[in-house]
């Protein structure tokens, strides 16, 4: 079968195996350029492992210095009679392979990150796979919905400002445009669901069941991460629900601080750069933003992709306790937020229309990185080649 991507909208409805292949070597190779530096973890569990920033801390630590073993934790679909399946299942297949020719115990777990039973499942693994402890635990969940575990009924996120309307583009990569959008204010329900979704309660709850069951060991740490953005993006993120989202995240730090006070254990937030991952293309009027953001960050040599922030993170600032914000924050969004960056993304911005969006900032790159996300757009891979389905279906986690 010849696979050719299927978009709709913002949504892959397909991905390419061997493009998602070609995209986790390059990622290990990344992982594989970084000094080694002291204080490194060694068992990890990945709550979120299958794609955009847990990915990359997955294959950051397995495959960098840290020659970690790692759990991941995802929620992904395979081959079936409706398709091929998602990136983030092959993914999981791939990191799994690498890490057992390189010698790292590693497993997969498909499941629901919210359900008792993958919790049971990871603690099963966590005995059998890391000698019954584990030192580090990255949670990087990005999800929509959220079941209440006493109603079994869903809690839904909302992306919307708070306060009052905000006007913005969207943008649609299935026919390659930029189109107004006016979003309107979220009611107090919608609030308080996204803040039920995205904050920082299930981070919460994931540590307590560790910690309750014997599996974290002395020192254990564990970081979420987190987004806050320019001026620029405020009304739509940080004024708005997923902001208030991700306060209630960073407060949740300290809750955590205390649960693991007696092992001497620790939580951060590491704030991480704007970048095209399957959940942020969601985020309507960020993605003009990112237009502008890729643009500038590439032209001043200061791009990173998901990879190259966490090999920042864990290679460069991960033990340096001194290098946090006034909030204590571990910020990676530092080049981001650079004010010769903003200057120059704001002056684009403000000349950025739906007709000249692919010439003034960089479409043709944040389509790149979308496309390749789901396993297209690699020049090494020959796309006219036809992939067999019976070897994807022999493929498993
Ligand atoms: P992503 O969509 O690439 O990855 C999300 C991961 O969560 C996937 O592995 C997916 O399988 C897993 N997942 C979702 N629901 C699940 C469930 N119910 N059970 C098990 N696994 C589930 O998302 P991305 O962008 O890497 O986001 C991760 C974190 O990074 C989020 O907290 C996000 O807010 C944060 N972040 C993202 C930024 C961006 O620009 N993409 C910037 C700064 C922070």
């Amino acid at each position: 079968m010849i696979i050719q991507p299927q978009i709709q909208g913002v949504i892959a409805r397909n991905c390419h195996p061997i493009g998602c292949k070609a995209a986790i070597d390059a990622q290990i190779h990344h992982a594989q350029q970084q000094r080694p530096t002291p204080g490194l973890p060694k068992n990890v569990l990945v709550l979120g492992a299958s794609s955009g920033f847990g990915l990359a801390s997955r294959i950051a630590l397995t495959f960098g210095p840290a020659n970690a073993s790692t759990i991941g934790v995802s929620f992904e679909r395979g081959i079936s009679e409706k398709g091929i399946g998602s990136a983030g299942w092959y993914n999981n297949i791939y990191v799994r392979d690498a890490a057992k020719q390189a010698g790292r115990m590693t497993s997969n777990i498909v499941g629901d990150a919210f359900s008792e039973q993958t919790r049971q499942t990871v603690a099963d693994t966590i005995r059998t796979q890391c000698g019954g402890k584990i030192d580090l635990v990255v949670y990087s969940l990005a999800t929509g919905i959220r079941p209440n575990p006493e109603t079994g009924e869903f809690w839904r996120s909302s992306i919307k400002p708070v306060g009052q309307a905000v006007d913005g583009y969207s943008i649609n990569f299935e026919n390659n445009s930029l189109s107004h959008l006016t979003l309107p204010p979220a009611s107090e329900q919608e609030i308080e669901d996204t803040v039920k979704v995205m904050g920082g309660e299930d981070w919460l709850s994931w540590m307590q069941f560790l910690q309750h069951n014997d599996l974290l060991s002395e020192g254990c740490r564990t970081v979420a991460y987190s987004y806050i953005g320019p001026a620029h993006t405020h009304a739509i993120y940080h004024n708005g629900t997923l902001g208030l989202a991700k306060a209630h995240l960073h407060q949740t730090r300290h809750d955590i601080d205390a649960l693991l006070s007696d092992i001497h254990g620790k939580a951060d937030i590491a704030v991480c750069k704007a970048l095209v991952t399957k959940a942020s293309v969601f985020i309507p009027s960020l993605t003009p933003y990112l237009l502008a953001l890729y643009r500038v960050m590439k032209a001043k040599g200061l791009q990173e992709g998901c990879i190259e922030q966490m090999d920042r993170l864990f290679y460069q600032k991960w033990n340096d306790d001194e290098d946090r914000d006034d909030e204590g924050l571990i910020r990676i969004d530092d080049w981001e937020l650079q004010q010769d960056v903003q200057d120059e993304v704001n002056a684009i911005l403000a000349e950025m229309t739906p007709d000249n969006f692919d010439q003034v900032a960089d479409y043709t790159g944040v389509l790149t990185d979308f496309l390749q996300l789901n396993g297209f757009g690699f020049p090494e891979v020959d796309y006219q080649a036809p992939v067999s389905i019976e070897q994807l279906k022999a493929l498993t986690p």
